[in-house]
């Protein structure tokens, strides 16, 4: 915990959310609400609403929710305590220091370090860069034709033969030498004592989403080996946590973002006006990449080498896309290399339309598996469909699998039925996926009972957060331990004390969970639609049902945790007594 819940509140509740989010989107009021195009997926036509009754957001959309802080954590990828500092200052409230532990202060006060020794080392280079001694490095990147505003957008430098001098400046403005080898800039030998890790090189600053330098890149000019030397992984250089370029890409809001290989691709990328170029960090792209590229598309376009090396590469990177539940596109750079040569050769706007032709990922899967068999040989092209078959079974989801089965028969000439039956073979065979001739039962699965219950837990929350008078006329009948799930539960808790105190807010609520995944979940409970129209007795009874489903099951609940849990017992008996009387009882909401 950071700071106190009340001034987390006084911050929130200072700071008006329209306001705010009018800064980032463009925003009309229409009745109760604000409405604009959502900044967190691709759109044309507003359904994205501000309330400023409830100092909310929710976009009907894509479905995201929350309050100005989770607003803010989202756009500009703060953590939670960034995001209350940056509304603490706009609204001029004084944040007390922090107090951290011992270790939590040391730990800190090393990346801070470490990260001022970087931003020192990347002026160094900077200014290297444009000095006599840098002319060199100025002169090859000019090669490479990046322009001057480039190589400032980037924040390209250069270190000097002599890599010396940059120890002596980091000495000199105060830094140790252990902690210049901590931060990667040198390294310690037994011989020759500290020497610098980069010498003769231009050198690429490597920034995280928020613009702090955490590593550097640097290439040899010309020939030579390594080609390009990366600062090793320290604590602020988390190489699976960061893309190169993403500072910049994260604000394209182009709808997509573009995966590189290299630096110069993003570079180059970005000088074209594609500043939705990012790439991983001379290591292959992860899952956690992935994981943080979801968060501001759906959509990568992978612009990777066209050489052997590149289409595996790009292989390796579609399956974390699906993993992630992304969808992947593959540009085609022939006959060039990369895109960086790409767009020197055909410039602009004919990647433009490569990027229109972007080809889908399973698609080019499929082409790239299609090098590998004699499709003239019958036995070969055998092969080649059984092939497909086990691709296409790794779709979990009937009606996608089908759909492209279908588009890859059709593309390959490959009877619809046929290639069913052999996916049909492998899936049994496997149990890779569920066969798709199987009689289709159109009921979804039955949810478990206790599946019922969370749902009933949820929806309760949900009823009093939109018409907090129901909760007084209820809460005879439930108690905190009705709410099985520990989220509801803490969400209940204070939702029903600050009931109580008559100052319900369900932005207030969001906040008071100070982890993304808690707000988000409570940002749902409060913005699941409820029937508009159900009223009067209606609504008595929805309400005694839904009541009725969660005492069932937080009986249920407790009656199997008898065995553990010695309070539990009791808990289930009177939960067996509440519901004997409510059977009885009539709720009225009047
Ligand atoms: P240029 O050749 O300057 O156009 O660079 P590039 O970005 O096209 O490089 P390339 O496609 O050869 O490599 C892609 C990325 O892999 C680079 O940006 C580096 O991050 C990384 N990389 C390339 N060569 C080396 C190397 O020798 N060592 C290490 N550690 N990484 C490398
Ligand atoms: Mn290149």
């Amino acid at each position: 915990m950071y700071y106190s819940d009340e001034l987390i509140e006084e911050i929130r509740t200072k700071s008006d959310i329209a306001n705010v989010i009018s800064g980032y989107v463009k925003l009309q009021k229409k009745g109760a609400n604000y409405w604009g195009c959502c900044p967190f997926h691709n759109e044309k036509t507003p359904s994205f609403s501000v309330s400023e009754n409830k100092q909310m957001y929710h976009c009907f959309g894509c479905g995201v929710s929350g309050n100005v802080y989770t607003f803010l954590m989202k756009y500009e990828n703060y953590t939670f305590p960034e995001a209350v500092k940056e509304l603490a200052h706009r609204v001029g409230v004084d944040l007390p220091e922090v107090e951290y532990t011992e270790e939590q202060k040391a730990r800190a006060d090393k990346k801070a370090r470490l990260l001022e020794i970087n931003k020192e080392a990347a002026k160094f280079f900077f200014y290297q860069l444009r000095s006599p001694h840098g002319e060199n490095g100025y002169n090859y990147l000019k090669k490479r034709e990046l322009t001057d505003e480039t190589m400032q957008k980037f924040g390209l430098g250069y270190a000097e033969k002599n890599g010396n001098n940059l120890i002596q400046y980091l000495i000199n403005k105060g830094f140790p030498e252990n902690l210049i080898i901590e931060a990667g800039l040198a390294n310690h030998s037994e011989r020759s004592g500290v020497n610098s890790l980069f010498w003769n090189r231009v050198m690429f600053p490597i920034q995280d989403a928020n613009h702090r330098v955490i590593g550097f890149g640097g290439r040899v000019m010309g020939d030579g080996e390594p080609k390009y030397l990366n600062s090793p992984e320290t604590p602020v250089f988390d190489k699976r946590r960061n893309l190169f370029g993403l500072n910049f890409a994260r604000t394209a809001r182009s709808g997509d973002m573009i995966l590189c290989e290299g630096y110069m691709d993003v570079i180059s990328m970005h000088q074209a006006g594609f500043t939705q170029a990012v790439a991983s960090l001379g290591t292959a792209f992860t899952a956690e990449q992935a994981h943080i590229l979801h968060r501001y598309t759906d959509t990568v376009l992978l612009a990777y080498d066209s050489d052997g090396a590149g289409v595996k590469a790009a292989l390796r990177a579609i399956g974390l896309l699906r993993d992630e539940g992304m969808t992947g596109k593959v540009i085609n750079m022939r006959p060039y290399k990369d895109p960086d040569e790409f767009m020197k050769n055909l410039g602009r706007e004919a990647f433009e339309e490569r990027i229109r032709d972007a080809e889908n990922s399973f698609f080019f899967e499929i082409r790239m598996l299609e090098t590998q068999f004699d499709t003239k040989d019958p036995e070969g092209k055998t092969k080649f469909h059984r092939e497909i078959a086990r691709k296409l079974c790794e779709f979990e989801e009937d009606v996608e699998r089908d759909n492209y089965l279908q588009a890859v028969a059709e593309k390959y000439y490959i009877g619809v039925e046929n290639l069913r039956k052999l996916v049909f073979n492998y899936a049994t065979q496997t149990g890779a996926a569920k066969p798709l001739e199987r009689p289709r039962n159109t009921n979804q699965a039955k949810a478990t009972p206790e599946e019922n219950g969370k749902k009933a837990q949820r929806l309760l929350l949900t009823w009093i957060s939109d018409d907090a008078d129901i909760y007084p006329k209820i809460k005879s009948y439930i108690s905190l331990d009705d709410f099985t799930d520990e989220l509801y539960k803490s969400v209940a808790g204070k939702l029903f004390e600050s009931i109580e105190r008559n100052e319900f807010s369900p932005a207030a609520i969001i906040s008071s969970f100070q982890d993304e995944e808690g707000q988000a979940q409570a940002a749902e409970l409060f913005n699941t639609n409820l029937p508009e129209e159900i009223s009067g007795e209606d609504k008595e009874q929805a309400i005694h049902d839904i009541i009725m489903t969660v005492k069932k099951s937080s009986y249920e609940y407790y009656m199997s945790k008898t065995g553990t849990d010695i309070n539990a017992l009791m808990l289930a008996i009177e939960r067996k007594k509440a519901l004997e009387t409510l059977q009885k009882t009539h709720i009225s909401l009047t």
